[in-house]
């Protein structure tokens, strides 16, 4: 049976915590898209390294470059760090680094370094200023090419950033490295029954492969 799901969040969809649905759509919980998870790391305005947990980057590319557009950032350091020095870099983490990228959302003061808080290497970026994550299994050195204000109403920002430099592991071309709990994980924040109340925990993922036909 499908379940139809307006643009109105339905009555028994409730809160999980007070406020949450003034920050978030009903269709995060109500129909889940996974997310990949990365950490984009950039500098305070002070030079401390900031790192942030962030959903949903997708990529574009052609000739004249590779685009990584970063949906959804809300205001954070990271928003303010990316208008003001217009580059930025996304680091891809496997499973085994979930808790200490939550670390980071914990750490967030103007005086704390980041990267240091969530246990992780930093290692200067090369084609732009701050640090990458030596534990990612692949990293992105990106410029800031524009940001747009999703909503109109100056709350969410979509940022497009040209990829300067992609640093990957040398086994980045093997499926036990991209799929499965050593690759990319996903985003699952809790779900909702579409005709009860019920919520899910929140969950994190992984991809399992399956070999296609040419
Ligand atoms: C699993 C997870 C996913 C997140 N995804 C996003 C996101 O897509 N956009 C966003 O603005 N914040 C997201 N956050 C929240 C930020 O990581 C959090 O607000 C962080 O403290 C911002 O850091 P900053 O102020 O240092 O930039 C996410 C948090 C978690 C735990």
């Amino acid at each position: 049976m499908k379940v139809e799901i307006g643009a109105e969040r339905p009555d028994h969809f409730k809160e999980s915590w007070p406020g949450e649905y003034s920050y978030f759509s009903h269709y995060e919980h109500g129909a889940i898209v996974p997310q990949v998870l990365s950490l984009i790391t950039t500098l305070k305005e002070n030079g401390k390294p900031n790192a942030a947990f962030h959903a949903g980057t997708v990529f574009a590319g052609d000739p004249t470059g590779y685009y990584a557009m970063m949906p959804g950032l809300s205001f954070s350091h990271t928003y303010t760090n990316i208008l003001r020095d217009k580059e930025f870099c996304i680091n891809f983490l496997s499973s085994e680094y979930y808790d200490a990228c939550k670390k980071t959302v914990e750490e967030n003061g103007d005086e704390t370094d980041e990267i240091s808080a969530g246990g992780f290497t930093p290692e200067p970026c090369k084609t732009i200023g701050g640090f990458r994550i030596k534990e990612a299994i692949l990293s992105f050195e990106c410029k800031l090419t524009s940001v747009q204000d999703i909503t109109g109403q100056n709350r969410l920002f979509l940022v497009i950033g040209q990829v300067q430099l992609g640093i990957v592991d040398e086994r980045c071309h093997m499926l036990e490295h991209i799929c499965g709990a050593k690759g990319f994980m996903y985003n699952i924040p809790a779900a909702q029954n579409p005709l009860k109340t019920e919520r899910m925990p929140t969950a994190a993922a992984f991809l399992t492969p399956f070999m296609v036909k040419e």
